[in-house]
């Protein structure tokens, strides 16, 4: 119960690793503002958390809008008063297309959800969480893309790559402020994303999920394992952690 009293936002919460966490988030006691495009996705998570000791409030939005990612911190502050943690989950990845393959299109769908988006938020954030006797804490979900060159296209790995310095520079400049900023990279998780991750490419879904046609043989890890990560950043057993990368990956990236 690390977050009862505690008020929470999750972007991406539809699916994948964003659902495990505000999930898990909820299951500790906090009141988790869950954000996602799929406002189906958002009605089940509600029902799955039933019973549990915090409450998962759905916001139903597209992140790539200023407004929205505005307009949920406002959402969190006037039900709960507050907001203590901000998780920057929701993503998208295209399908590895080096420089020379990519649209305008890709490249700004990619770097709207993935890098503006956090911008957004995370402006807010601060200008609320530094008026704030606790301060706040930040949880952004790169990738090990944003740590390495080749693991997939050019945008997410610029989108990656400018998540970690945005939140590194965001940990520095709030240090007074009692704003912690980190940021989870996680390798290949069981989610939607991999799914849509092309057979066909050197870098591809081959390689990534282990085994045969892998030079790695890792193993895909669970949500969970990535939630445990956020929650741990999130929680006062990290309070002297800030402005780091944490690296989630079974491996995948030690080569
Ligand atoms: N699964 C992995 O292997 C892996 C690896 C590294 C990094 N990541 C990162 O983890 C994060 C979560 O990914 P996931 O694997 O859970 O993917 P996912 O596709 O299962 O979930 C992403 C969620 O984000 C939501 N979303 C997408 N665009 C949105 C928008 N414009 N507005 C609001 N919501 C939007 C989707 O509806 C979905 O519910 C992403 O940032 C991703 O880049 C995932």
């Amino acid at each position: 119960m690390r977050f009862e009293g505690k008020s929470v936002i999750v972007t991406g919460a539809g699916g994948g690793l964003g659902a495990q966490t505000a999930l898990d988030f909820a299951a500790e006691g906090a009141d988790v503002v869950a954000v996602d495009i799929n406002e189906a996705a958002l009605a089940e998570l509600q029902d799955r958390a039933a019973g549990l000791a915090g409450k998962i409030n759905p916001y139903a939005g597209d992140l790539s809008l200023q407004e929205v990612n505005e307009a949920m911190i406002d959402f969190a502050v006037k039900q709960f008063g507050k907001l203590d943690v901000l998780v920057n989950n929701a993503g998208v990845a295209g399908r590895f297309e080096p420089i020379g393959e990519l649209t305008n299109e890709l490249w700004d769908r990619v770097l709207k959800v993935n890098l503006q988006a956090p911008m957004f938020s995370m402006r807010k954030a601060v200008q609320v969480m530094s008026g704030q006797p606790q301060g706040g804490n930040i949880v952004n979900i790169a990738s090990v893309c944003g740590l390495r060159a080749g693991l997939s296209g050019v945008t997410y790995t610029v989108a990656k790559h400018g998540l970690i310095g945005m939140s590194k520079n965001t940990a520095y400049m709030y240090l007074k402020e009692g704003i912690r900023c980190n940021v989870v990279a996680p390798g290949g998780i069981k989610t939607a994303i991999i799914e849509d991750y092309p057979d066909d490419s050197p870098f591809g879904k081959a390689r990534i999920q282990g085994g045969a046609g892998s030079d790695t043989g890792f193993e895909l890890g669970e949500p969970e394992d990535i939630s445990s990560m956020v929650r741990y950043l999130a929680s006062d057993e990290a309070k002297h952690i800030t402005g780091s990368v944490f690296v989630v990956d079974g491996g995948f990236s030690s080569y």
